[in-house]
């Protein structure tokens, strides 16, 4: 069944929202959700639809939610445009994110309103961004901009967003030095705004500081570029197993098993 985030919040206090844009990526999450008998969120970017159209990927989570029978979001990632989030909403995405983080405050807030409005409609939770962070694929590591208390109060009180995507110290993609999580922020953030907190880019953040995330307000925490990695690892392992000269299903079996291990590690948390 896919439900939105609000419902996935009722069955489980904190949840996940691994990335997927292909067969083996969705395959490699749903077998490691049904193993831990966790519920996750399927997030698919806005940025992967030239690899995968977007109507594909909803026919895919669709058709894969009937084969395992699993509570999942069916959520889209880091939407810049509010078209890709009407269209996704007709497609059957229960959740969105509209990323207008590098707008100004004033514009992120009239835009994220609208889409609150448009989703609320059809049952569909919003997660909204404040606060600069890198690219989603990890590209472009600048400074990151950490959100403020008083911009967040604003930000929720104005858009009425079910949950908020926050900027404490995290990046997407690998760190070059240990991240620093600045779990006091999280907690004045969570005590103002009262509402579920959103950590992207937890790729490389020590497991212990995620479990402390979560123990002060993070409740939904996004992996992306640890699955990507660990898929490549495991093509490159088949390969120089069994040379290049090799069948791409058994290599990408190898990338998926490779995901489903770290997807379960996550899923500890
Ligand atoms: P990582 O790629 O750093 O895990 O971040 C994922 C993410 O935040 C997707 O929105």
């Amino acid at each position: 069944m896919i439900i939105n985030l609000n419902e996935a919040f009722l069955k489980q206090q904190n949840l996940v929202a691994f990335n997927f844009f292909n067969v083996e990526t969705l395959a490699a999450i749903l077998d490691a959700a049904k193993v831990e008998n966790k519920v996750i969120i399927l997030s698919f970017g806005e940025s992967y639809i030239s690899h995968t159209p977007l109507q594909v990927a909803a026919v895919m989570a669709k058709e894969y939610s009937k084969l395992y029978d699993i509570p999942f979001v069916l959520h889209l990632d880091h939407a810049t445009k509010v078209d890709t989030i009407k269209q996704a909403i007709d497609l059957g995405f229960t959740s969105v994110m509209y990323d207008g983080s590098r707008l100004p405050l004033v514009e992120n807030i009239k835009n994220t309103a609208e889409v609150v409005k448009l989703a609320k409609e059809r049952n569909v939770t919003v997660e909204g961004e404040l606060g600069y962070l890198n690219k989603e694929d990890g590209s472009d590591q600048v400074e990151v901009v950490c959100t403020t208390v008083e911009d967040s109060v604003q930000y929720v009180n104005q858009t009425k967003v079910d949950a908020l995507a926050i900027a404490v110290g995290n990046a997407h993609g690998l760190y070059k030095r240990e991240p620093q999580i600045q779990i006091s922020r999280i907690s004045e953030i969570s005590a103002a705004v009262n509402l579920p907190l959103v950590l992207h880019g937890s790729s490389g953040i020590p497991l212990s500081i995620l479990a402390d995330a979560y123990k002060h307000g993070i409740r939904k925490i996004n992996v992306n570029t640890e699955l990507a990695i660990t898929g490549c690892r495991g093509i490159h392992k088949y390969i120089l197993e069994h040379g290049a000269d090799s069948r791409l299903e058994n290599a990408l079996s190898e990338a998926k098993a490779n995901i489903q291990a770290s997807t379960r590690q996550f899923l500890k948390i």
